[in-house]
């Protein structure tokens, strides 16, 4: 079944542990970001870790290739379960990155971000990509699968593309989530939690239809009991 990641994209760790603090036991996953992890530094990880959740570590990293290798043996022994590097790195920086994580961290699955999903083709072409999305998102997970990643970052908008190609071996982790007529904010490639599991999403990413919601534990629950609905229906088919 789709698993739910909630993004605490929150000003600082007391206001993130208030958050998740009831939804112990209801909850797998939390991701931490850049807004934390500049906040607090690398030790936040055992923070979340240690409250009993699963900690996917957002960091996107993209330099060059020892950079990057450097950056991951810098979390040697951190407990995150997911970490992702930047496919814009390109091959030989993702080779590095699954290299040393291999090594520094051997129970971190490395994930590739695509392209992000606040994105769209006119975006894409400011930056000299003058693809759609969907052909843009295809080669990057093509060469970060072909460099060893476990699991890519995409919308779920291409899910169907990237499931023909590549089966559901990877983890298909996709942001991009909201309900049917919320404001998108930043996002560009959207679609609904119910979509994305029928797309066959691993894992779904939620911050702020969570975050802004004015009870976020039952906005935690009612995404999974759509999930839940959503994998019945795809299992029933
Ligand atoms: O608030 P919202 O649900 O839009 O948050 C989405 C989260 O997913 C953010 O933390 C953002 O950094 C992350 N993300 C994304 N698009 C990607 C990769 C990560 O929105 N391609």
């Amino acid at each position: 079944m789709t698993e739910l990641i909630l993004a605490l994209d929150v000003a600082d760790k007391d206001e993130a542990l208030a958050l998740v603090a009831p939804l112990r036991g209801h909850l797998r996953w939390v991701k931490l970001g850049l807004q934390l992890f500049t906040r607090h530094g690398p030790q936040i990880v055992e923070c979340f870790a240690g409250q009993g959740f699963s900690v996917f570590l957002d960091l996107k990293l993209h330099d060059i290739p020892n950079t990057v290798a450097s950056a991951i043996k810098s979390l040697r022994g951190r407990p995150c379960s997911l970490l992702t590097v930047h496919t814009l790195g390109g091959p030989e920086m993702l080779c590095f990155a699954v290299e040393s994580a291999r090594e520094a961290l051997p129970t971190t699955t490395v994930l590739g971000v695509t392209v992000l999903t606040s994105m769209d083709a006119g975006q894409l072409a400011a930056i000299g990509l003058g693809h759609a999305p969907v052909d843009a998102v295809r080669l990057l997970a093509r060469m970060g699968i072909g460099a060893g990643l476990q699991g890519l970052v995409c919308s779920p908008q291409e899910l169907p593309v990237l499931r023909a190609e590549f089966g559901s071996g990877p983890l298909w982790v996709t942001p991009g989530i909201r309900a049917a007529g919320a404001p998108a904010d930043d996002q560009n490639r959207t679609l609904t939690p119910a979509e994305a599991a029928a797309a066959g999403a691993s894992h779904i990413v939620v911050g702020r239809p969570i975050l802004k919601a004015p009870d976020p534990v039952r906005a935690v629950l009612a995404i999974q009991a759509e999930l839940a609905q959503a994998s019945g229906a795809s299992f029933g088919r």
